[in-house]
């Protein structure tokens, strides 16, 4: 039955299918502990198996307690201790920060999506969301932090998780070794859509990585045809601009995701949507239909064209 559950599951979210460090570090310490828990059912279950063929003649007092403070307190301290021990060794490794810094990334957990900032020395930060890239083959700082409710930060692939905490910055390294997109979540209970609090973690070689922040520094791409013209007029008399971000525009709100290069990403909605124009028309529409509780409110006065309009213009701001 375990077996048929594991073939259910993709290497993209996986602390066992490791493309990072970190992540080969606790998958190591996972099959040590699996193994250390095999060893002692085994000897559990022989122990029952003995006490069962055994003829029913009660233990001698001394022997009795001589198997409970061995089997009871001795051997769980000892193998308590010693994966603890080899537990606390990792950390510092894990943890050391970067010697040389291409970017250091920051995410903030919002309720519910992740707002990303790329900083890099002497350059403006780039803004984008939903969406963590970053070099492969080297260390990345990142800084982790939320305005107001705990959420976790958790890409299984790449290393383990760190609770972005109100109030305070922590510091995860992430050492991707490998290309790929992977999946990462919310793993602390946020709020109504905690669920549906996702990411990309899109690790990509470190020329690529750079030619991507490049593009995604750049303003806003005007937009390409007549629909997508009338969406950005529909998006800006709405009052769109309030909330989100179009650097190169009048829109410069900063409550929602910043939408300078929405059309670039993987997904809508915090990873929960594929990004194409009916999923657009959908979440412009209403976004409580596939997120309940979503901040964003419901645009139900928007006549369909205009709705259209607005996403095609999305679309176009790659
Ligand atoms: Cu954010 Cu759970």
């Amino acid at each position: 039955m375990f077996a048929l559950l594991l073939a259910g599951c993709n290497d993209t979210q996986s602390t066992l299918a490791p493309a990072g460090t970190g992540a080969q570090e606790i998958a190591r310490l996972s099959w040590v502990m699996f193994a250390g828990a095999a060893v002692v059912w085994l000897a559990v279950m022989a122990l029952a198996l003995h006490a069962t063929r055994r003829r029913a003649a009660p233990h001698p007092p001394r022997s009795a307690r001589r198997l409970v403070l061995v089997g009871g307190v001795l051997v769980p301290t000892v193998v308590l201790g010693t994966l603890l021990y080899h537990g606390l060794l990792m950390m510092p490794g894990l943890r050391e920060p970067p010697q040389q810094r291409r970017v250091v990334v920051e995410v903030s957990g919002e309720q519910w999506w992740w707002r990303v900032r790329y900083l890099r020395e002497g350059r403006p930060p780039v803004t984008a969301a939903n969406e963590v890239r970053l070099p492969r083959g080297e260390r990345t700082e990142l800084r982790l932090s939320s305005p107001d409710v705990i959420h976790s930060f958790w890409v299984p692939a790449l290393a383990g998780k760190l609770d972005m905490t109100p109030g305070r910055t922590s510091t995860l390294v992430l050492e991707p070794t490998r290309e790929g997109v992977f999946e990462g979540i919310c793993a602390e209970y946020c709020g109504t859509a905690h669920a549906l609090m996702r990411f990309k973690a899109v690790v990509m070689e470190p020329d690529a990585f750079d030619g991507w922040l490049d593009r995604q520094a750049a303003p806003a791409r005007p937009p390409d045809g007549a629909l997508a013209r009338h969406g950005q007029a529909a998006f800006r008399d709405h009052g769109c601009g309030a909330c989100h971000a179009v650097r190169g525009t009048g829109a410069a709100g900063g409550v929602g995701p910043d939408l300078t290069h929405i059309g670039s990403r993987l997904s809508l909605g915090a990873g929960i949507l594929p990004n194409d124009r009916e999923a657009l028309r959908g979440w412009i529409a209403d976004a409580h239909a596939s997120k309940p509780g979503v901040l964003m409110p419901a645009f139900h006065m928007l006549a369909a064209d205009e709705v259209e309009a607005i996403a095609a213009y999305l679309e176009g701001l790659e």
